[in-house]
């Protein structure tokens, strides 16, 4: 959740982002860049960047599950 919120919130301010999950695989690649206290636990990263809307990486057709295969609503 605090992921998700992390990545809504800078699309507030204009930025995009990419959870990277994988990156907890290297751990010390990470400790390099970003000082990372002793004892403190890498979760998970997210880059983040101005996006390129128009850059061919950004504009590929991306199939979705549809969400009703996904969800079911119990509303009542
Ligand atoms: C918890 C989580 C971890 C992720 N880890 C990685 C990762 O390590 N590497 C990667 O390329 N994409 C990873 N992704 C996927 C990307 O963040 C992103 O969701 C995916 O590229 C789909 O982008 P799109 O919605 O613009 O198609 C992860 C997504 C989530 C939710």
């Amino acid at each position: 959740m605090i992921v998700q919120s992390f990545c809504l919130a800078a699309m507030e301010y204009g930025l995009g982002t990419c959870i990277m999950g994988l990156t907890i695989l290297w751990p010390e690649i990470i400790r390099d860049i970003v000082a990372t206290p002793k004892g403190k636990y890498i979760a998970t990263t997210i880059a983040v960047g101005y996006p390129e809307f128009d850059a061919p990486i950004n504009n590929f057709e991306r199939p979705r599950e549809a969400l009703e295969n996904l969800v079911e609503w119990h509303l009542d």
